[in-house]
């Protein structure tokens, strides 16, 4: 579109700068800011525009902070415990990991990473404690949880489940798809690529529950519209990544799109 506005929106200052200097050819026509996309409908009334077209929400870490040792998200290269999008976050891996009673962490990793271990792993890191860097967590995570002959490193979902809970990611995204939905006008389009499981559900049940009429409960057998849908689905199934794109970027394989048009 050679007059189209964008905004985009992120809570990390370095994904922010590399930005500028990709679009510094659009310059005028772009408006970068370094906040949260949960403050979308702000940040779009702060321009002033009522409606947009299209929103597109990339979700989760970029490899640009998966393959920085520094950030914390790897347990292949060491690093500091961060797991931090952004200096908004109020705690870090660090904070969690040495802070949290046995209990809580064992909820946490059960609940955003998804693993059986959940309790040794707890106990084997209370034990630990204190622990500062990524590969002293993923060694006190073999050793409590080894998976002979699996392909996925023992500590990858204990990983998932910390950023999860530093970025309050799946919160974030309860709160942003509303507001998107809201901001477009009609015709216009959202778009969501999520990673893993736990993101896409929400994303799924959301633009399931917005495509539908909601009914008044049945009173004599007659149903009584109450809100009209708001969406219509674009596709049912998620689009995902060809193996010829995973071969040059293996990362795109978790990578789920699902596309909605507002009504
Ligand atoms: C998958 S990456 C996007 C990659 C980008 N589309 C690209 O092609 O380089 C996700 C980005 O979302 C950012 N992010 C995560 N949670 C956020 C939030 N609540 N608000 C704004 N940005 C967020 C991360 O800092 C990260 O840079």
């Amino acid at each position: 579109m050679p007059d189209g506005l964008l905004l985009g929106l992120d809570v990390d200052p370095k994904a922010l700068a590399l930005s500028r200097e990709t679009l510094a050819p659009y310059e005028g026509r772009t408006h970068l800011v370094q906040a949260s996309y949960t403050t979308i409908t702000k940040q779009l009334a702060s321009l002033h525009w009522n409606e947009v077209d299209g929103i597109m929400l990339d979700l989760g870490a970029s490899s640009m902070q998966f393959d920085n040792a520094s950030r914390g998200f790897s347990f292949m290269q060491d690093g500091p415990l961060d797991m931090r999008f952004g200096p908004q976050a109020f705690q870090s891996a660090e904070d969690i990991v040495n802070t949290f009673d046995e209990k809580d962490l064992a909820d946490l990793i059960f609940r955003y990473g998804e693993d059986r271990d959940s309790r040794k792993i707890a106990r084997a890191i209370v034990i630990s404690r204190p622990l500062r860097t990524t590969c002293e967590l993923a060694a006190v995570i073999e050793k409590a949880s080894p998976r002979r002959g699996s392909r996925v490193h023992p500590a990858t979902q204990t990983f998932q489940a910390l950023r999860i809970v530093v970025n309050e990611e799946l919160a974030s995204v309860e709160s942003v798809l509303p507001q998107a939905v809201t901001c477009l006008r009609p015709g216009g389009r959202l778009a969501v690529i999520s990673f893993h499981s736990l993101e896409d559900r929400i994303v799924k049940d959301f633009f399931r529950e917005q495509s539908k009429d909601l009914f008044n409960p049945p009173y004599e057998g007659i149903y009584e519209k109450e809100r009209k849908a708001v969406v219509k689905i674009i596709n049912k199934k998620p689009i995902v990544a060809s193996d010829e794109e995973i071969k040059d970027n293996p990362r795109a394989r978790s990578a789920k799109l699902r596309i909605v048009e507002k009504l």
